[in-house]
């Protein structure tokens, strides 16, 4: 290890992504414990393909990300939501880089106790942002379940549209699910960047707060 590797740069070359009130950086083994406690409540898991059954296994996760080069094609990689404040870690984002090698796919959990705050959005919105300005992406697609309103909600807030409903396509937990797809393109991304970048200046500061601006 060179000596001025730290945990936030080993295994790994995405730089954290600073936003108002967050982080969005690599996991890191000490996230073990917060991981483990919101990836395992129920609530969290309910439409995730996988809930992690023990802590060991969280570590085995947080071990094989820190192995992950960003933007491989056909891999996941986990990046860690937190709080600015305290390095708290509240919630993670996950990338899956396409074969294609232009399209990415996106997942999210963020811990009970701070939904409804708008910490997904600020974080998905630096992280679209990486997909589309950094790694200059096509298009950003999520599988949703039809039944995770706070998932919908969150991506038609981010302008994402809803593209295909596929009827019983997932087999989840023993059970077949419907999966319907959103999806945005870099140039709808972009054109939305604009124009928020300019209802940001122009609105005062009170009618901004009754607009969903995320950045
Ligand atoms: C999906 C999930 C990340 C959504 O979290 P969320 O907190 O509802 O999402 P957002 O960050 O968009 O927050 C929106 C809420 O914060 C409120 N809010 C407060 N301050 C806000 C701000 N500054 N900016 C935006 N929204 C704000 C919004 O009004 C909205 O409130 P509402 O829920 O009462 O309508 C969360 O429910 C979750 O982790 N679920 C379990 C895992 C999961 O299902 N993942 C998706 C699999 S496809």
């Amino acid at each position: 290890m060179s000596a001025d590797a730290s945990p936030l740069s080993m295994g790994s070359s995405f730089e954290p992504l600073i936003t108002e009130r967050l982080i969005i950086r690599p996991l890191i083994i000490e996230d073990r414990d917060p991981f483990f406690a919101y990836r395992s409540d129920p609530e969290v898991a309910c439409y995730q393909g996988w809930a992690p059954p023990t802590l060991e296994s969280v570590e085995d996760f947080l071990r094989a990300m820190q192995e992950v080069i960003p933007d491989t094609p056909d891999t996941w990689f986990q990046v860690g939501m937190c709080l600015r404040e305290e390095n708290r870690l509240i919630g993670d984002i996950g990338l899956h880089f396409l074969p294609d090698g232009a399209q990415i796919e996106i997942g999210y959990s963020l811990a009970r106790a701070y939904w409804g705050c708008g910490y997904a959005a600020e974080g998905l919105t630096a992280v679209l942002n990486y997909c589309f300005g950094q790694l200059n992406k096509h298009r950003v697609t999520a599988s949703v379940d039809p039944e995770n309103q706070r998932s919908i909600a969150l991506l038609e807030r981010l302008g994402l549209r809803r593209e295909a409903y596929h009827v019983k396509s997932l087999l989840l937990k023993g059970r077949w699910v419907d999966d319907v797809i959103y999806a945005i393109l870099r140039d709808e991304w972009l054109a939305r960047s604009q124009v928020e970048t300019v209802l940001r200046k122009r609105l005062p500061g009170n009618a901004r707060d009754r607009f969903f601006l995320p950045f």
